[in-house]
């Protein structure tokens, strides 16, 4: 009983917390954010990247990139210009606690080699199980990004950017990795990972 007592407060506090942070975020969302990312974070066109489901410390640092113009991206340069710890902050965690989404596949032959690239990398030359960071399912982890249900597009044109080093932060191992993908290996795993869930695809080879 006592306990309660001195737990509501601090309870109280906490949701007061989180209710504000998520107004904050709403308010940017609606205003900027929306007309790319959708205000569910699906993203509006296959060019934007899905945010929703995106993990939170990922977000939290590549807004911050953005922001501090270490990630280049004249776009998101712009819309991350003004933004603060707390703002960033609060965006992450509105997107981040959306449900994520996915594809359905339609080519499935291709499908298939970008699961084994997926699974397996490319031996022959060198390229290592993308699971082997991003996880089973492509979930990613708090620090990496999640590929499940990503756009297609916006996958395959980060793999090229990272190969040209366009994508300017943290490029080094992304780099080293897609300059070993043929244009092939790109289209399948992006293809393949637009599909993913956080389960076995049921039609997984
Ligand atoms: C005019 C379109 C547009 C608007 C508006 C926009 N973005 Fe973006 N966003 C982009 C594009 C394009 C990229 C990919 C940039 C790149 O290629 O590096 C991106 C990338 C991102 C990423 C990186 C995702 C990842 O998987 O690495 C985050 C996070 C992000 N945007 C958040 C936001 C937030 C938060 C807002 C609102 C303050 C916003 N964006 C507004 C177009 C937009
Ligand atoms: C050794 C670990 C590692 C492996 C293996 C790996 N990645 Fe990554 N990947 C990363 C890291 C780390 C980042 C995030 C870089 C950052 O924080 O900016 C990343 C980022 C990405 C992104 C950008 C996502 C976004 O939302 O913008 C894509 C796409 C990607 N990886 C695809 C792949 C694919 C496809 C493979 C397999 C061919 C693969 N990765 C294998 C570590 C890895």
């Amino acid at each position: 009983m006592n306990r309660l007592l001195i737990a509501l407060p601090l309870l109280l506090a906490a949701n007061a917390g989180t209710a504000a942070g998520s107004d904050i975020a709403k308010a940017i969302v609606e205003e900027k954010c929306h007309l790319c990312h959708g205000t569910e974070g699906e993203a509006s066109s296959a060019i934007y990247p899905r945010l929703a489901g995106q993990n939170k410390e990922y977000l939290v640092k590549q807004l911050k990139n953005f922001r501090d113009g270490i990630r280049k991206s004249d776009t998101m340069n712009e819309m991350a210009k003004g933004l603060t710890d707390e703002q960033i902050g609060a965006l992450a965690d509105y997107f981040s606690s959306k449900p994520a989404r996915t594809h359905r596949v339609r080519d499935k032959a291709l499908a298939a080699v970008g699961y084994y690239i997926f699974h397996k990398g490319n031996r022959f030359s060198g390229i290592p199980a993308c699971k082997s960071c991003h996880g089973d399912y492509g979930e990613g982890t708090e620090k990496l990004p999640r590929l499940a249900g990503q756009h297609k597009r916006y996958v395959a044109d980060q793999l090229r950017a990272f190969n040209e080093r366009v994508r300017t932060n943290d490029n080094a191992v992304m780099h080293t990795i897609a300059s070993k993908l043929t244009e092939l290996e790109i289209e399948a795993v992006a293809l393949y990972v637009s599909g993913l869930k956080e389960q076995p695809p049921k039609d997984s080879p």
